[in-house]
Formats: structure tokens, C-alpha cells, sequence
């Protein structure tokens, strides 16, 4: 295994979550029974990462760093870093590159939930790759609203179109980015696109360009879901909902994984299960330690 370090972006405008989001971070909204942005912090946590640096807005840093702390109690280790303004996906990897300090990175979006039997593996993989870069492809039914992958006729990627008028292909780019230790020298030549961000997509085509990049599509056992809008992160939350409580397991548990790494001992998980009282989360937590 490398060393590799995680970034979760979760800054943003949150513009289409409004009025929840005026006051409010988007990551912190619950999806169901845990704030958003745990989910996207399990998913780099399944991918064997503890250090994590944490990206968000100036003005809500406060609260991230109220909600998660330092990481420790999860034998984890978070950084907090401000985004002045929300320039772009790309922009992370400058605002990252001293905790990254040479280090390859696998960054996800605040926003972003991956499930499914296999992922570890998926994930295990792409974190292998020592030069270059990997992101994932999923089929969606709306490819317009995301940067899609164009294949050729032997299924190797070409090129990723942010938000094309006329999608090459149904596969969107997901919220997840396997990149090596160049993205944030490859950042600092990528220039504001006529929307004014700093692009992955710009980002994204330098690997690409170079045969440096792969693209794993994530097929039918994997969901995948954003939850910007109103009627998605209902949708997120009843997909959580449903299989939580048909399966009696939890989705998105930093606590669970922690303790099934080995990150944490019984007695920390003890404490964390403490806090929640009667709540069905702490009773599922005390479980584990039987
Ligand atoms: P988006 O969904 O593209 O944007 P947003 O969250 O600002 O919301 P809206 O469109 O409703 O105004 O962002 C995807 C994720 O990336 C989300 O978690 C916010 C985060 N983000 C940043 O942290 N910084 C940025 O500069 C951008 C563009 C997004």
C-alpha cells in the first residue's frame, strides 16, 4: 500500500440546497441518522486512509471542526483547510499541497456517497497504482449534468466533456479521484474555465492525455449518489434508511470502521457508543463489541 493521503471537498455554495444551506454547510445536513459528510469520509476510510485533510468554506470550518474534531477519536488524523471562494474542484490540490507534502492523494466530494459489495477491493485497487490516476465511471441517466467519459470503439476512455450538450456517453465521472503526487504541479497550470472554476476536467486531461489515467466503471452492484438537490438528498436518506434498517447494518459508520480496522480499541469504541445514549446508532455501536 502507498501512502496515500485523503481530501474531502466540502466547501461549495450549496446554491440548490437553499434555504437549508444558508445557514448551513451542506456536508453537515443529515442523511438520515449522520451528517453527509460521513459517508464520504468512510469511503476514503475503506481505502485504508487516516490522514485526511478537510476542505471547507471560511465560515463554516467552525462547525466541521465542532462535529469531527481531530480525527483521534477514529485513530484518525484531519487537517482543516479554507477555500476563500468556490474556485473549482481543481483548486484542492493547491490548497492541499502542503498537507499532501509529496504525498499521492485520493480525493472525494463532500456530497458524494459510494455503496457496494466490492468496493474495498475497487478501492484497493486504484490506490495500487503508484503514477497517474484513476476515477470511476458509473451509468447514469442524466450524463448532462456531470463530466462524462467519451470511450473508443476498443472501450478505452478518450476524453471526459464537463457538462456536454450532447453526452458522448451515458458513464459520469464520480466524486472520487485517485491521483499520483503531479496533481498539484498539474493544478497550478489548469486556468479558470469560462465559468470562472478551476476544473477537474481540465485536471483530469493531462492524465489522460499523457495514457496516464484510468477509468474503472462501477458497475450495476454500486450505488452512487450526490445529494445537491432537495429531492436527491431525501432519496439518499431512504436509501440509507431502507438498508439499515432491512439489513440491521450500518452505512457510513466512521465508528464501525474504525474499529473493525484496528484503529480504535473496544474502550474507545465504549466512549464513542456512550454519547449516543439509547439511540439506535449507540446501541448498534455497543453491538459491536460483543
Ligand atoms: P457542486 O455540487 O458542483 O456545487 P455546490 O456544492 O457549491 O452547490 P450548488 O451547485 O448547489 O451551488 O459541488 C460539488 C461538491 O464540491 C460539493 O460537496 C461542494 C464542493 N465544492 C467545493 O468544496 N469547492 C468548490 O469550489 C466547488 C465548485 C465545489
Amino acid at each position: 500500500m502507498t501512502m496515500r493521503k485523503g481530501i474531502i471537498l466540502a466547501g461549495g455554495s450549496g446554491t440548490r440546497l437553499y434555504p437549508i444551506t444558508i445557514g448551513l454547510s451542506k456536508q453537515l445536513i443529515p442523511i438520515y441518522n449522520k451528517p453527509m459528510i460521513y459517508y464520504p469520509i468512510s469511503t476514503l476510510m475503506m481505502a485504508g486512509i487516516r490522514e485526511i485533510c478537510i476542505i471547507t468554506t471560511p465560515h463554516d470550518q467552525e462547525q466541521f471542526k465542532r462535529s469531527l474534531g481531530d480525527g483521534s477519536q477514529w485513530g484518525m488524523d484531519f487537517t482543516y483547510v479554507v477555500q476563500p471562494s468556490p474556485d473549482g474542484l481543481a483548486q484542492a490540490y493547491l490548497l492541499a499541497e502542503e498537507f499532501l507534502a509529496g504525498a499521492s492523494s485520493a480525493m472525494v466530494l463532500g456530497d458524494n456517497v459510494f455503496f457496494g459489495h466490492g468496493l474495498p477491493d475497487l478501492l484497493a485497487a486504484a490506490d495500487e497504482k503508484a503514477t497517474g490516476g484513476t476515477v470511476f465511471g458509473y451509468h447514469v441517466a442524466d450524463p448532462e449534468r456531470y463530466g462524462v467519459v467519451a470511450f473508443d470503439e476498443t472501450g478505452k476512455a478518450t476524453a471526459i466533456i464537463e457538462k456536454p450538450e450532447v453526452p458522448p456517453s451515458n458513464f459520469a465521472v464520480t466524486g472520487l479521484y485517485f491521483l499520483d503526487n503531479t496533481a498539484s504541479e498539474r493544478a497550478r497550470a489548469v486556468v479558470p474555465s469560462p465559468r470562472g472554476e478551476l476544473e477537474i476536467t481540465t485536471l483530469l486531461e493531462t492524465y489522460l492525455e499523457e495514457g496516464l489515467l484510468d477509468v474503472q466503471t462501477m458497475g450495476r452492484g454500486f450505488a452512487w449518489l450526490d445529494m445537491g438537490t432537495h429531492a436527491s438528498m431525501l432519496d439518499a436518506g431512504n436509501f440509507v434508511r431502507t438498508l439499515e434498517e432491512r439489513q440491521e447494518l450500518q452505512i457510513g459508520s466512521i465508528d464501525e470502521i474504525a474499529f473493525r480496522k484496528g484503529w480504535i480499541d473496544d474502550e474507545a469504541l465504549a466512549r464513542r457508543a456512550a454519547m449516543f445514549g439509547k439511540n439506535t446508532y449507540g446501541a448498534y455501536l455497543k453491538s459491536l463489541l460483543k
